[in-house]
């Protein structure tokens, strides 16, 4: 079966949840925490990085009592219908989801904002997180207009690839993979994490989280194990999975983003790439540009916009691990990726 191509996107909303829809979406999650809550208390428990525990389920570490947790993976696994054409973008938490929501759909969506007030775009009014909804988030993924049928859908996801709800496994739509050297993983996951962890549970540090993530201890983890599975699949199905690197992004964006174009069925035409638009939709979703945007305002309660920016960088990891670390780290992605063409 030859996948479509598309000249246009679903019409999504993409708006900052007012007060009244958080409260609703609370409350939504109150209930589905009460429903799953007898369903994975017996399975392995680990001091968790956010909230209090991770629990070890179908071989990956999640949170608990969260917006993204066990209990949300189970709710999608339980419910989440996937359609042929859709898209997800999968990623391990720090492994620049934001910059790939952001550039996919900028992609897909170009032809609806040509015409418009560049200044009205989707991502320069609101946080790329609003713009595509993470399967595991009951509180987008159930907003009305994600429930609608105008295709293809764009979904996010960080769920391994052994715990997809079926439906996506079955329905044969396209997937992009990102990853990224996990020692800027783990380094964008120590800020990241401090950040939440708030006053009462007080700052982990650089050891510990080094400690725990070699385990694979981590929100999603283990790193090596994610990446892997879908880096596999990519190659036996290389028309349904896009296995793509931050490092090679960051090299050239532009050519990837063709490439990503063509994947998805939203291919430039010789017109647009003569007119800059590739170079266009590279800079609007440039980490100066979305930091920008992003400076003020919360995603969502106590999670600031600008908690998705920090460096952006290639090799930031230098400035905060010790020598010994980064070997460790080395010697432990060498093994685990032995044979498999994946460098960063
Ligand atoms: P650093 O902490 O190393 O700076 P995620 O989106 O998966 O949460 O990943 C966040 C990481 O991606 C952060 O890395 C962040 O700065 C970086 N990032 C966010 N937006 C980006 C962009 N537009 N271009 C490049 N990197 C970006």
């Amino acid at each position: 079966m030859s996948l479509p191509t598309f000249t246009n996107a679903s019409p999504i909303s993409f708006v900052t949840p007012s007060a009244e829809e958080n409260e609703c979406q609370k409350a939504k999650l109150a209930l589905l925490f009460h429903r799953y809550k007898d369903k994975f208390t017996t399975l392995p428990k680990e001091n968790g990085w956010i909230v209090e525990n991770l629990y070890m389920y179908q071989g990956f570490w999640l949170m608990s009592d969260s917006l993204y947790s066990v209990e949300t993976v189970m709710a999608a696994q339980d419910t989440f219908q996937a359609h042929p054409n859709d898209i997800y973008l999968v990623t391990l938490p720090k492994s620049g989801t934001t910059w790939i929501k952001a550039l996919v759909f900028a992609t897909m969506n170009r032809n609806r904002y040509k015409n418009k007030p560049l200044s009205t775009h989707p991502l320069l009014v609101s946080n790329p997180h609003h713009c595509v909804p993470f399967v595991e988030d009951e509180s987008l993924r159930t907003n009305p207009s994600y429930l609608d049928t105008h295709l293809p859908r764009l979904f996010a996801t960080h769920i391994s690839y052994t715990s997809l709800p079926q439906s996506i496994l079955d329905s044969g739509c396209r997937l992009v993979y990102m990853c990224r050297n996990p020692k800027d993983v783990l380094v964008s996951l120590f800020h990241y994490v401090n950040k939440l962890r708030g006053k009462a549970r007080g700052l982990m540090t650089i050891e510990e989280m080094f400690h725990m993530f070699s385990k694979g201890v981590n929100p999603y983890g283990p790193y090596w194990d994610h990446v892997k599975a879908y880096y596999k699949v990519s190659l036996e199905h290389p028309t349904r999975v896009l296995f793509l690197t931050y490092e090679n992004m960051k090299v050239d964006t532009v050519n990837n983003v063709k490439r990503l174009a063509e994947f998805l069925g939203f291919p430039f035409t010789e017109e647009e790439n003569a007119k800059g638009v590739v170079e266009e939709i590279v800079s609007l979703c440039s980490f100066e540009n979305l930091s920008e945007v992003n400076k003020h305002g919360n995603f969502l309660e106590g999670v600031p916009n600008n908690i998705f920016f920090r460096e952006g960088k290639v090799g930031n990891w230098s400035n905060h691990l010790t020598t010994e670390m980064s070997q460790t780290l080395d010697q432990i992605t060498n093994e685990k990726f032995n044979g498999l063409d994946i460098s960063f």
